[in-house]
């Protein structure tokens, strides 16, 4: 019997810590340049660093995730938040260091306090991954987003390790753009793990929830959303020559959704022929006669413009400081990186390896999380690549918890911070989405205040208030010094355990009428616009596609010419009737009301990197 034990324990220490993680102040960060400056209250508890893992299913993995943990000094949340940015291969620091992490970086290449920091309100983990990423290293680059889920769940199992007493504080996974993807497939992973016998994570964890900001979630739904983003936003001009190859564009994507079966398509989450539309629409919003920086619409935020063909890849205008910043020896050594390490905010690799041949868009996994936790989507409505048209039609369009989409009676209701309106939201069955007025694709970027107002949200953290007679919600709450209120783990509302929906009883009693009138407004000139769009080309039919099908060669040698023989091609082979061309303009105006769909691709920057490559193809000439 004692030899039995002899025998097992140190296979149970070996399964326990498979790999010799060091300690928890082995990771501590200690100094950066600047720090010095913030005050004491200012300055977090940091920990960062490399954790190897190993992965089960890569043969001799090299797999190493860096993670950079940040904590209020002497204070003890009640919560922990992993943040992913998107991609895929983009880098958390961008969190860390442009939206809601405790530092942004001046142009001296020194940190500072980023007001509103969302590390007041909980721990934040910024996590580079899936390997390739930022500072994660590895020479098995992950293919599918199940793996990239195994392989957090492997990264989580390591970190808690490392971090025991994070297991008892409430786990939220919070994530922007392509991690529309990795959230709900980590979410799955972390719960399908918590089930297991043979899990690796910790029983005790317990799984709050999830946000996801501008997140690239149902592909199909979303790039069938750019052609209406940018008319309703008048970014393109619905007379210019360019319109009628546009509505072939979008008609052509609309096929492939209808037909899924249709033509081969490499991933199973991306169309290459909905991935053009948003190409083609920012290069025609180029105006070469502006100054060189004002060329094309950001795509990221329409109302900014920036040169072409970058048009929204050189923004956010910090980059070029928090690149040089993580490149300083000094700020390598302090985050436990070796001296050799480089950072760039995204690699194309990543994306280039993660094809998503089986995996499925996580739209489709959606309802199985609603079903057990709370998720809150939140969409800057500046966005353009992941605009909240898009991402509202998805929810329109989905079945969870026993019925599709928000039903009726549940209302938007207003968000107030500091009395100002910066936002509606609306909440059912465990779903909440806020639409986040002024806000880019990086909300927090754009105002990092407002954006831990939807932590608050998160939190229960709000209160009801009523202004102008229109009654909404509003963070923060302050006490009667005047100080904010975070949620402490002492705090008496968790004794209640979670709530299921942070906003369900807000709703019940909002519908202000002033906010019904405004959506029918909208909705009312959108149908407006729509049948002033149709009666334009039903009557210019002679000009409309069929007839610029057979201009096209004559007419477009120049720059454009590449761009337009594709299109060319599209025609031949979607127009071999000649009748199916007067219907055009009808099914656009249908698919416009959104049916069915499928796939395209990221977003973020990895989207960014495709075009960037796509667009200098036409771009480089004239440089
Ligand atoms: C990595 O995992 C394998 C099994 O998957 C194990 O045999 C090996 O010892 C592990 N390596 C380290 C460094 O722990
Ligand atoms: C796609 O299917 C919907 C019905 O599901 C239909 O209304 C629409 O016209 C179709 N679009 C195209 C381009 O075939
Ligand atoms: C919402 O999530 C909770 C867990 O937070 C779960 O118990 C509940 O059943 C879910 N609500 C619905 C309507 O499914
Ligand atoms: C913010 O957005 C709201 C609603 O879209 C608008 O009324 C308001 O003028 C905007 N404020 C600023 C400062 O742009
Ligand atoms: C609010 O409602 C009350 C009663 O309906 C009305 O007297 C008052 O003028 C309203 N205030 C505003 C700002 O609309
Ligand atoms: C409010 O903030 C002030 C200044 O930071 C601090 O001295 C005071 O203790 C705070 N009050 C409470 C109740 O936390």
């Amino acid at each position: 019997m004692l030899k039995l034990l002899c025998l097992l324990l140190p296979l149970v220490a070996v399964s326990a810590s498979p790999i010799d993680l060091g300690s928890q102040k082995d990771y501590l960060v200690l100094d950066l340049p600047g720090l010095s400056h913030l005050s004491e209250t200012q300055r977090p508890t940091m920990h960062a660093g490399l954790l190897p893992l190993n992965l089960s299913f890569v043969a001799d993995d090299d797999t190493e995730y860096f993670f950079w943990r940040f904590s209020k000094q002497d204070v003890d949340r009640a919560d922990i938040v992993f943040w992913l940015n998107g991609g895929p291969g983009c880098s958390s620091m961008d969190g860390a260091l442009m939206e809601l992490g405790p530092f942004v970086i001046n142009p001296k290449q020194e940190v500072e306090y980023n007001e509103g920091t969302w590390v007041e309100a909980a721990d934040v983990v910024f996590v580079d991954q899936p390997g390739g990423t930022g500072f994660s290293s590895t020479t098995n680059y992950l293919t599918e987003l199940t793996e990239v889920a195994d392989g957090f769940v492997t990264f989580l199992a390591r970190y808690f390790h490392l971090f025991p007493a994070d297991v008892y504080k409430k786990f939220t996974l919070g994530g922007e753009s392509y991690a529309g993807q990795y959230v709900p497939y980590i979410l799955k992973a972390i719960m399908d793990d918590l089930k297991s016998d043979s899990g690796q994570l910790p029983k005790e964890l317990y799984l709050k929830g999830a946000l996801i900001g501008n997140g690239w979630i149902d592909p199909n739904e979303q790039s069938l959303s750019y052609l209406e983003f940018f008319i309703k936003k008048e970014l393109i001009d619905i007379h210019g020559s360019y319109m009628p190859g546009l509505l072939q564009q979008q008609e052509k994507c609309q096929n492939l959704i209808n037909h899924s079966s249709g033509e081969a398509s490499e991933s199973q989450i991306s169309y290459s022929a909905c991935e053009k539309i948003l190409n083609d629409a920012l290069r025609f919003t180029r105006d070469k006669k502006a100054p060189l920086d004002q060329q094309c619409i950001n795509m990221y935020d329409y109302t900014l413009r920036d040169t072409y063909p970058s048009c929204g890849m050189s923004w956010p205008p910090y980059l070029p400081d928090v690149t040089a910043f993580l490149q300083k020896k000094s700020v390598l050594e302090a985050l436990h990186l070796d001296s050799s390490a480089s950072w760039s905010e995204c690699s194309a690799r990543v994306g280039s390896h993660l094809k998503n041949k089986i995996s499925v868009p996580s739209v489709d996994i959606l309802p199985d999380l609603l079903q057990e936790i709370p998720i809150i989507l939140f969409n800057g409505d500046h966005d353009i690549i992941c605009n909240c048209i898009g991402t509202e039609r998805m929810i329109d369009k989905l079945e969870f918890n026993g019925d599709q989409g928000f039903t009726e009676g549940t209302e938007y209701i207003p968000w107030f911070y500091n009395e100002v309106n910066v936002g509606k939201v609306i909440s059912e069955r465990n779903l909440t989405y806020v639409r986040v007025y002024n806000s880019s694709h990086m909300v927090p970027f754009d105002n990092t205040p407002v954006s831990r107002g939807l932590l608050d949200i998160y939190f229960d953290n709000f209160e009801d208030v009523e202004y102008n007679n229109v009654s909404g919600i509003a963070t923060p709450v302050y006490d009667v010094d005047k100080n904010i209120t975070y949620i402490d783990s002492n705090d008496p509302r968790l004794q209640n355990g979670p709530k299921s929906s942070s906003t369900d009883d807000s709703a019940a009693h909002g519908n202000p009428f002033f906010y019904y009138v405004f959506e029918l407004f909208v909705i009312v000139l959108l149908l407006c616009g729509l049948v002033y769009l149709y009666q334009y080309y039903s009557n210019s039919a002679p000009h409309s596609i069929l007839a610029d099908k057979h201009k096209k060669k004559s007419k477009n040698k120049s720059k454009n010419v590449r761009f337009l023989d594709d299109l060319e091609s599209n025609l031949d082979l979607d127009n071999t009737d000649d009748k199916k061309d007067n219907s055009v303009m009808s099914k656009l105006l249908s698919s416009m009301g959104y049916q069915a769909q499928e796939p395209y691709k990221p977003l973020d920057k990895g989207a960014n990197a495709d075009l960037d490559i796509e667009m200098d193809s036409h771009g480089t000439s004239e440089k």
